[in-house]
C-alpha cells in the first residue's frame, strides 16, 4: 500500500509519517530530503540558483538514495555520502524551494519517487505526492497547522539540531516557502481532492498518528 502524506512545511508530516511506517512496517521516504540533496550539491558546486539548466543538468547527474536503517531513522545520500545532517542546514533550507520549482528537476525526482516507492509497502511524505508523483495512492492525507504554530515546531526542532536561529528567522523562512511551494507553476502544494485534511495545530504528535491510523486501517 502507498501512503501519501502531503501539507506545508513544519505541519509535522515527517515526524508523522516516520512513525507511521514503524508501526505498520513500512518504508519512509521524505521527498523533501530529495530536493535538499541536490540543493547541498548545486551550492557546493557554486551554482547560481536561478540557473535552472545548469541544475538540471546537475539532477541527471546525481545518485541520490534515501535508507531506513533498522533504529528507524533514515540516512539520505548524495553520490554515496551521507549527507543526513547537512541538508537540515539554514543555507539549503533557504534555497530549496528554488531549486525544487524547476520542471526538470521535478520531473528527474518524480522518477526516483517512483522508484523508491515501487520497494514495496511505503509511507512518503512531500508536496505534490497525493496529487502528482503517486495519484493512485492508496491513502492520502493533507497536514496543516496554523503558520505560528509551525514556526513553533521548526524553531524547536533546529534548537534541537544546535542551530541558534531566530523565531521570527523561521517563521519568515516558512511563509516564503510555503509561497513559493504552492505559488509554483509545476506540481504546486496542493491538497489532492480525495486526501483526507487534518489540521494538527491543537493535536498532539500521537493523536494525529492515531487519526491516520483509523483512516488507514478502516
Ligand atoms: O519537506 P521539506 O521542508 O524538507 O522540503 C523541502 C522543500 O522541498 C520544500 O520547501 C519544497 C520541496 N519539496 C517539493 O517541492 N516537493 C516534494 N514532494 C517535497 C519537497
Amino acid at each position: 500500500m502507498i501512503i501519501a502524506i502531503d501539507g506545508p512545511a513544519g505541519a509535522g508530516k515527517s515526524t508523522v509519517a516516520k512513525l507511521i511506517a514503524r508501526r505498520l512496517g513500512y518504508l519512509y521516504l521524505d521527498t523533501g530530503a530529495m530536493y535538499r540533496a541536490l540543493t547541498l550539491k548545486v551550492l557546493e558546486k557554486g551554482i547560481a540558483i536561478n540557473d535552472a539548466k545548469a541544475i538540471a543538468a546537475l539532477a541527471l547527474d546525481s545518485s541520490i538514495d534515501l535508507i531506513n536503517k533498522p533504529d528507524g531513522t533514515l540516512t539520505v545520500t548524495l553520490d554515496g555520502v551521507d549527507v543526513s545532517l547537512a541538508i537540515r542546514k539554514p543555507n539549503i533550507t533557504k534555497s530549496v524551494s528554488d531549486v525544487a520549482k524547476i520542471k526538470d528537476v521535478r520531473e528527474v525526482m518524480l522518477k526516483l519517487q517512483r522508484k523508491l516507492g515501487g520497494r514495496g509497502n511505503v509511507v512518503l511524505d512531500g508536496r505534490d505526492i497525493g496529487t502528482v508523483v503517486f495519484p493512485k495512492a492508496e491513502k492520502k492525507f493533507y497536514l496543516d497547522a496554523d503558520l505560528r504554530e509551525r514556526t513553533n515546531r521548526r524553531h524547536k526542532e533546529l534548537n534541537g539540531l544546535g542551530q541558534e536561529i531566530t523565531l521570527n528567522a523561521v517563521e519568515l523562512d516558512l511563509s516564503n516557502r510555503d509561497k513559493i511551494d504552492t505559488n509554483r507553476e509545476f506540481a504546486p502544494l496542493k491538497k489532492a481532492e480525495d486526501a483526507v485534511y487534518i489540521d494538527t495545530t491543537f493535536l498532539s504528535i500521537e493523536g494525529v498518528v492515531e487519526k491516520l491510523l483509523v483512516f488507514i486501517n478502516g
